[in-house]
């Protein structure tokens, strides 16, 4: 089953895919993290990854697209979970011609506790763990430094939700049209994110 999460940034999508990897077994495409991962090499083109995620911006569909593919070989899990892709319609119909999309789920939150969250944010710098500033000094999964991720200025955040209102929620009714949109209501604990999200899956 291919599975697409949506939802503003800090909405939890990260998050949700920790806590899935407790109950079930999936192949995770994060556009965000293989990109981060290409800034981390220090190739030329991850310095040009680098300053458009660092001013919010959206890095360009040809890059996406070469990333993501890259990471799509062939896939033996019983589910695909894509974290961050689509974002844009065009994006949507590109994702059409690679495989099918069985389910989207839209993690719904508002703007304010979004930004709240963000600003609360750590992320370890070396495997992508996320948690927050009063839970995790140290990352628990490798031992790795948790800092706070470099687009996670008021400024970047800003743009992100500009992106997200104007790129990325046309998607919605795109898949809503087909009938495979869910939505779960992000505000509640990220355990019950997670239920409900297993509840429309399995
Ligand atoms: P990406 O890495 O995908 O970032 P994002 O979209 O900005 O989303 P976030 O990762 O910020 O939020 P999240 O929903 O994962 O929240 P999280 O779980 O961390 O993309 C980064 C950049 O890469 C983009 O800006 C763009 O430049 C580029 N890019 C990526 N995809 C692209 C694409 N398709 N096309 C073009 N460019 C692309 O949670 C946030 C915080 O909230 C954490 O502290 C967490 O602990 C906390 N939290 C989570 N759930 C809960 C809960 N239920 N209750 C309380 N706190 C919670
Ligand atoms: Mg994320």
């Amino acid at each position: 089953m291919n599975i697409v999460f949506i939802g503003i940034q800090g909405s939890g999508k990260g998050t949700l895919v920790s806590n899935l990897e407790n109950h079930i077994d999936f192949k995770l495409i994060s556009v965000g993290l293989l990109l981060r991962q290409e800034v981390l090499t220090g190739s030329e083109l991850g310095k040009h990854i680098h300053e458009l995620q660092m001013s919010g911006s959206l890095v360009e569909n040809e890059i996406v697209l070469s990333v993501l593919k890259k990471n799509l070989n062939s896939n033996d899990k019983p589910y695909l979970i894509f974290d961050g892709f689509p974002r844009t319609l065009s994006q949507a119909k590109e994702l059409d011609k690679i495989c099918s999309v069985d389910k989207v789920i839209y993690l719904k939150l508002t703007k304010d506790i979004a930004l709240e969250r963000l600003l609360n944010r750590l992320t370890c710098k070396k495997c992508g763990f996320v948690s927050s500033k009063d839970k995790h000094q140290t990352c628990p999964n490798c031992g790795g430094e948790m800092a706070q991720r470099a687009d996670d200025t008021i400024e970047a955040i800003n743009e992100r939700f500009k992106l997200f209102k104007n790129e990325t929620m046309p998607i919605l009714k795109f898949y809503q049209d087909r009938g495979v949109l869910f939505e779960v209501d992000a505000n509640q604990t990220s355990e019950e994110v997670c239920n409900s999200v297993l509840r429309l899956i399995k």
